[in-house]
């Protein structure tokens, strides 16, 4: 894969297409025995999780449902500007509900704070939290994530679904700064 250039800045890719999807169908198995019976609503958060929703959807086995808001937490900048915007409300019905959080990655956790905050309103049966990608040493609130796809360093990254400046979502893989990664720091959890 071809390294991507913005301005002088080189991107390579840490995580490729295969090791994702693979990922992917383990939580799906993992996700369709621990919601086995039930019929759990997945709530993508957009835009960063419209691929990740979609391929671990097509891996659990069973009954579901679907819907998705909108939250902007990061304007058009590499840094979170510390504030979260709802710009699309959910439109399912949570109460009483199984509900599963699908989002691409968690930094700060200010969007999953946010999230159970506004679920909190509501009366759910249950609530968890899935992403694809979680920045450990980021993490600046007090968020619990069920189900993590991949730890990543502290890194800016960008490709399936995460953007820089609106673009790159629609890479297959994963990248980051070449100066950022050694790739083996990548690890599974
Ligand atoms: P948090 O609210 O600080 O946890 O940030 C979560 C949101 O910020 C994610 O849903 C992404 O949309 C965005 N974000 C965080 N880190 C990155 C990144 O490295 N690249 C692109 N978007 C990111
Ligand atoms: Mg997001």
């Amino acid at each position: 894969m071809a390294p991507i250039k913005i301005g002088e800045d080189r991107f390579v890719v840490m995580l490729p297409e295969n090791r994702i999807q693979e990922r992917i169908k383990e939580l799906g198995e993992q996700l369709t025995r621990d919601y086995a019976g039930r019929t759990p609503v997945f709530i993508g958060i957009l835009n960063g999780s419209f691929l990740f929703m979609s391929d671990l959807v097509k891996n659990y086995q069973g009954d579901c449902e679907i819907d998705f808001l909108k939250l902007s937490s990061y304007g058009d900048e590499k840094i979170s500007s510390g504030k979260v915007r709802m710009l699309k409300e959910l439109n399912c019905e949570v109460n009483h509900r199984d509900l599963i959080i699908v989002e691409d990655i968690v930094d700060s956790g200010l969007s999953i704070k946010f999230m159970e905050e506004l679920i909190a309103q509501h009366t759910p049966a249950s609530m968890k939290v899935v992403s694809l990608l979680m920045k450990p040493n980021s993490l600046k609130y007090d968020v619990k994530i069920d189900y993590i796809g991949f730890n990543i360093p502290d890194k800016f990254v960008i490709g399936y679904g995460l953007d820089y400046q609106q673009k790159f979502r629609n890479l297959r893989d994963i990248y980051a700064l070449e100066q950022d990664i050694a790739v083996d720091s990548v690890t599974l959890d």
